[in-house]
């Protein structure tokens, strides 16, 4: 079924005590209410053990922003599937477009690191989108196609279902550029019909597609209101919890 979804995207904001702070109002905001979709926090990979000490999973998932193309060995500076899990994560980002382009992922990196993830139980919220120039040139359906085809069209269909989509045009990013409702719809149709033509109906009805890149409280509701578009994937916005939550009170 498929599953209306908020997550928070931290990227490399607040300390540890920020963020163990952070999550503990987002933890008690949601202890008295209860909100129409799933809501999910990922945060730096140095947070994930005091906040996961802070938090109630069963209201407030908690996930990684990245996780290694490795499971273990010489590989300086990394954190693998195995460690994310370790914490009680269990979620992982990846793919976000600040990865591919400052830190040059590519699809066959991506390949491996969703293997991982998927092996060690974790849930890939697994980002794609294009970059102004593309969609000026109107090729941000292929881009986003060759992205969701060459990182995890090689999974078997049961894998497939666990992977949560995130659309974010990286035009929209951090600009305060929102996509219009209609072009984020356009887009997740798009990438709904491209799914069923390689898993079938059922497949694709099921998988949710969050939208990322300057959602808000006041444009959130809007967005969540189009038929492909399940939620959100939320910089900026989640890293303040009434912004947050905010946006998570879209879906009431
Ligand atoms: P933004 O970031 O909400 O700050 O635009 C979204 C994201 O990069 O996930």
């Amino acid at each position: 079924m498929r599953k209306n979804i908020v997550a928070g995207n931290w990227k490399m904001n607040t300390t540890v005590p920020e963020g163990v702070a952070l999550a503990k109002e987002v933890n008690e905001a949601l202890a008295n209410y209860t909100p129409k979709c799933d809501v999910v926090i990922c945060v730096p990979f140095t947070h994930l053990c005091p906040v996961c000490g802070v938090i109630d999973q069963a209201k407030l998932g908690l996930g990684a922003e990245n996780c290694a193309d490795h499971k273990s060995g010489a590989y300086t500076g990394e954190v693998s599937a195995p460690m994310v899990q370790s914490t009680g994560a269990t979620y992982v980002i990846l793919g976000h477009s600040e990865r591919r382009q400052y830190y040059g992922e590519t699809s066959e990196t991506l390949r491996a690191k969703v293997a991982l993830a998927l092996e060690y139980g974790l849930t890939p919220i697994f980002c794609i989108g294009e970059v102004l120039e593309e969609r000026e040139k109107g090729i941000q359906e292929d881009v986003v196609r060759d992205q969701i085809v060459n990182a995890l069209f090689q999974l078997d269909a049961e894998q497939f279902g666990k992977i949560i989509l995130a659309y974010e045009p990286v035009w929209a990013i951090g600009t305060g550029k929102t996509a219009t409702a209609d072009q984020a719809e356009e887009m997740h149709a798009f990438i709904r019909r491209t799914i069923a033509d390689r898993y079938g109906e059922k497949v694709a009805q099921d998988c949710s597609i969050l939208y990322g890149g300057s959602c808000k409280p006041s444009n959130a509701a809007e967005l969540f209101a189009k038929p492909d578009v399940d939620g959100g994937l939320i910089g900026g916005a989640s890293l303040k919890c009434a912004d947050f939550m905010g946006i998570v009170k879209a879906f009431d």
